[in-house]
């Protein structure tokens, strides 16, 4: 739809679509009076066509990235290339391909939400009928359009995002970088990002999304790099990630605490290496799991309270994550 915009047009050469969505060289930034540097010396490629997560705890350094290659703050040291082409020295043609989603929404809160698209697209060059539609559409992707003419300052946090996300995306970029869009927000809201997200994606657009909730990456994002401190940990598809570590307990939840007899019981299994007994929930660790839980489930339904749920096998990012930095990470 480019041939449709009325100001600043799209230059031949603006995108190279052989090169990568985005690589970083050596990506370093530190802050006057910071006691350690923000990045430091992250290399990374994200290739075309996926949605990738940046995923990391608070203070990892994932706003920092964000604003780095959203042109906000200057590298320290390193490269960044977006699209093929240098942020430093050639932004012009990066205005167009690039969509970002800031972590805090910048909007204004006393003009109404169509106001708010349509001075937006105007900043972005967009003018005329082709404006007036990118703005119906975003109010449509946002599921806005009820409240299109209502001032900002009345929405609730999920509409502030909602908006904020279709902000990104009224110049139709191809590559849109996102920075904890979903932090805090209503179920339905976060549900409604997600599905946006995963429909342009669909369409062909790159998605780079940071994020602290673990979860939210496993769902979402077909490859992810975990970063913590400033440094990149590790870097892969998520099952690949997920491959590295698995579970080996069995997580026992019953309606009413267990008495100390059944955890004995169950203790004298074979396979069976600990149980460890906390109120109303069993973990057992196992070194054969998979002999081990047909005796177990028998021993918890003959002798047990009622079982409210089981899980085994499940490997998360959240334990590659803490595998991976000793378990002293702190996810939140
Ligand atoms: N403007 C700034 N001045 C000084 N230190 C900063 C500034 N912005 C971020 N930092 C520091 O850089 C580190 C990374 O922060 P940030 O990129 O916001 O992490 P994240 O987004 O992963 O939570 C933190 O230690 C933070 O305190
Ligand atoms: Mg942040």
């Amino acid at each position: 739809m480019t041939q449709h915009r009325c100001a600043s047009p799209a230059q031949p050469g603006d995108t190279d679509a052989r090169a990568p969505a985005i690589e970083l060289l050596g990506l370093s930034k530190s802050f006057p009076g910071g006691r350690a540097p923000a990045l430091d010396g992250i290399d990374l490629v994200v290739p075309r066509g996926g949605i990738f997560g940046i995923l990391g705890p608070n203070g990892a350094g994932k706003t920092t990235l964000m604003s780095i290659l959203g042109g906000l703050i200057l590298p320290s040291a390193g490269s960044v290339r977006i699209a093929g082409h240098d942020v430093l020295t050639e932004s012009r043609h990066i205005r167009h391909i690039l969509g970002l989603v800031p972590q805090e929404p910048a909007i204004y809160p006393t003009l109404t939400a169509r106001e708010n698209l349509d001075f937006f697209g105007r900043m972005q060059g967009l003018s005329g009928a082709y404006l007036d539609s990118r703005v119906q559409a975003c109010l449509e992707l946002a599921e806005m359009t009820g409240e299109a003419d209502q001032r900002v300052e009345q929405f609730s946090g999920g509409y502030k995002r909602r908006l904020n996300m279709v902000i990104g995306l009224m110049h139709e970029p191809e590559i849109l970088i996102l920075d904890e869009p979903t932090v805090a927000i209503d179920p339905h809201s976060r549900a409604l990002i997600h599905h946006r997200l995963r429909e342009l994606n669909a369409a062909g657009i790159t998605i780079l999304i940071s994020t602290h909730y673990m979860e939210e990456a496993e769902l979402l994002c077909s490859d992810v790099a975990i970063i913590d401190h400033g440094r990149l940990i590790v870097q892969g598809s998520v099952p690949e990630l997920l491959a590295r570590r698995r579970d080996e307990a069995i997580e026992l939840q019953f309606f009413s605490e267990p008495d100390g007899a059944l955890a004995q019981a169950l203790q004298a299994i074979p396979g069976v290496r600990q149980v460890e007994l906390a109120g109303c929930r069993m973990r057992i660790s196992s070194d054969r799991p998979e002999l081990a839980i047909a005796p177990i489930m028998q021993r918890v339904q003959a002798d047990g309270p009622t079982l409210r749920s089981l899980v085994y096998g499940r490997a998360s990012l959240e334990q590659v994550f803490l595998s991976l930095t000793g378990d002293r990470g702190e996810l939140r």
